[in-house]
């Protein structure tokens, strides 16, 4: 039996080990609520990574996060980026550039503020670009806004 147990420990481990640390695509997040918008031109400090127009979308758990000041788990935060395009005097939204998520698990990512970090190129769930990279690519700048439970973004009714 023991011998049994240590192998089945070996073969599973990897597996959880894995699993544990990958940031789920957020399916259905284009029906979630609708926290803010904003659009980043030529000339801001994130125009390389950032610029364009973002929506950013809360799921019912991350949006009472918003009202108490701190994330229960399984709150999941959408950074919809999307290009920018002026026309006609306007700006109006071109394809899809990157869509940021963040998801709330103490345990599974207690490294990074208990929040996972991905974000998927084009909006493709199989365009992953962070990886393993979270901690340089994502929480050190999210890292500054630690009193508010890493997130920058607020509430407004
Ligand atoms: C240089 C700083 C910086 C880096 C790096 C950064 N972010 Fe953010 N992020 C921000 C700011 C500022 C906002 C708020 C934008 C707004 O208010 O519209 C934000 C907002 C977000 C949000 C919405 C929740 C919130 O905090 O308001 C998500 C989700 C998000 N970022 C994901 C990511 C992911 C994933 C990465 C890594 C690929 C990343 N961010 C890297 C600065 C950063």
């Amino acid at each position: 039996m023991k011998r049994l147990m240590s192998a089945l420990g070996w073969a599973v481990l990897p597996l959880c080990a894995a699993a544990a640390e990958v940031v789920e695509y957020p399916e259905g997040y284009r029906n979630w609520t609708h926290v803010k918008s904003m659009v980043i031109e030529q000339g801001h400090a994130l125009y390389e990574s950032f610029g364009g127009i973002h929506h950013i979308y809360a799921n019912e758990s991350a949006l009472r996060g918003y009202r108490a000041g701190e994330f229960p788990d399984g709150s999941v935060l959408v950074f919809d980026l999307l290009e920018a395009q002026a026309e006609d005097h306007a700006l109006v939204e071109g394809p899809r550039k990157v869509l940021g998520v963040m998801v709330k698990d103490r345990t599974r990512f207690a490294a990074t503020g208990g929040w996972g970090f991905e974000g998927f190129a084009g909006g493709d769930p199989n365009q992953r670009v962070v990886a393993d990279k979270a901690a340089e690519a994502c929480f050190a700048c999210h890292a500054q806004q630690r009193e508010r439970d890493y997130v920058f973004s607020s509430w407004r009714d």
